[in-house]
């Protein structure tokens, strides 16, 4: 493929470590990913690895993406940022990956959100089934999604059932250790700069973060001095001046408890906003 014309504003569909050999050094601004985690997602082949929980697989996921992430900072102009998404169980694989590429990791982005599915094992349920004795049905689930803990079930019907031996009553609420998922790292790296930033500005077009085009609401924050009320004297000396809009943070929030949070809350608020987190997180 030919650079720029075939790639600017397509969609490519390809093995990325193919595709990236035919963009120049130093020619992409800012790279956003998300790459495989390395987890054996939903039993996916592009997310296997020879997936088999030993060290040797969790190896074979982060020697993958130390090659991508060596190909990125290739392309990359110095300076440049990149945002990767990684998994919670796997992001310190991807991480070290990205660092040993030559990355400089700058931050990390957690992003909340209510929208994850729970994927535990009954301990109690394959006790029984290791017995092999059938356990008695006991009344109809009324949550079959949550019950099979996957979003894709939830016409199904599905039932409730008693342990069935004095061990799977033991373990009766015991569940492997799948906790419903409610947050995804995302590092913010950088391509190491060439000098300073204003060097690096001046050279390559790209420098730091746009602060100021990504400040969060628009309204007029008043002249403050900094440090707080616990300890006056921590990071104290210095002083904000009037400012629109808040410096963008390092967490991410995607439900509508932001926006309620945000506009002051009411008695009613507070009750649907309770009952959506109690649903959803
Ligand atoms: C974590 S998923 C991304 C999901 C996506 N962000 C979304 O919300 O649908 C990882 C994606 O990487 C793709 N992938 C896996 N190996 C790849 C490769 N070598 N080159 C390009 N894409 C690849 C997979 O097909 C999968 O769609």
């Amino acid at each position: 493929m030919k650079w720029p014309d075939d790639f600017i504003n397509k969609v490519i569909c390809g093995d990325c470590l193919e595709v990236m050999k035919d963009i120049p050094d130093n020619s992409i601004d800012t790279i956003i990913t998300d790459p495989p985690y390395g987890i054996g997602f939903m039993g996916k082949e592009w997310d296997n690895f020879k997936y088999d929980r030993s060290i040797n697989g969790l190896l074979g996921f982060q020697n993958w993406m130390t090659e991508i992430a060596k190909e990125m900072l290739r392309i990359n102009r110095p300076g440049g940022t990149m945002l990767i998404f990684g998994g919670t169980r796997t992001w310190h694989r991807l991480t070290c990956a990205v660092e040993d590429a030559g990355w400089i990791i700058k931050d990390t982005i957690m992003w909340l959100y209510g929208s994850g599915f729970p994927k535990a094992t009954d301990i109690s349920k394959q006790i029984d089934k290791i017995k092999g004795v059938e356990r008695e049905i006991v009344g109809k689930h009324p949550n079959p999604a949550g019950s099979k803990g996957n979003t894709f079930t939830l016409n199904q019907e599905c039932y409730l059932t008693k342990p069935a031996t004095p061990e799977a009553q033991l373990w009766d609420g015991w569940k492997s250790h799948g906790l419903k998922p409610s947050w995804e790292p995302i590092l913010l790296c950088m391509k190491p700069n060439e000098g300073s930033y204003a060097e690096n500005a001046l050279e390559w077009g790209v420098a730091g973060l746009n602060i100021d085009g990504g400040r969060i609401g628009n309204e007029t924050i008043p002249a403050q001095k900094r440090g707080n009320a616990v300890n006056t004297n921590f990071m104290s000396g210095g002083f904000t001046p009037e400012h629109t809009g808040r410096f963008p943070a390092n967490l991410v929030i995607s439900c509508h408890c932001d926006y309620q949070l945000k506009s002051g809350i009411t008695k009613e608020q507070k009750k649907k906003l309770m009952d959506w987190l109690y649903e959803n997180t």
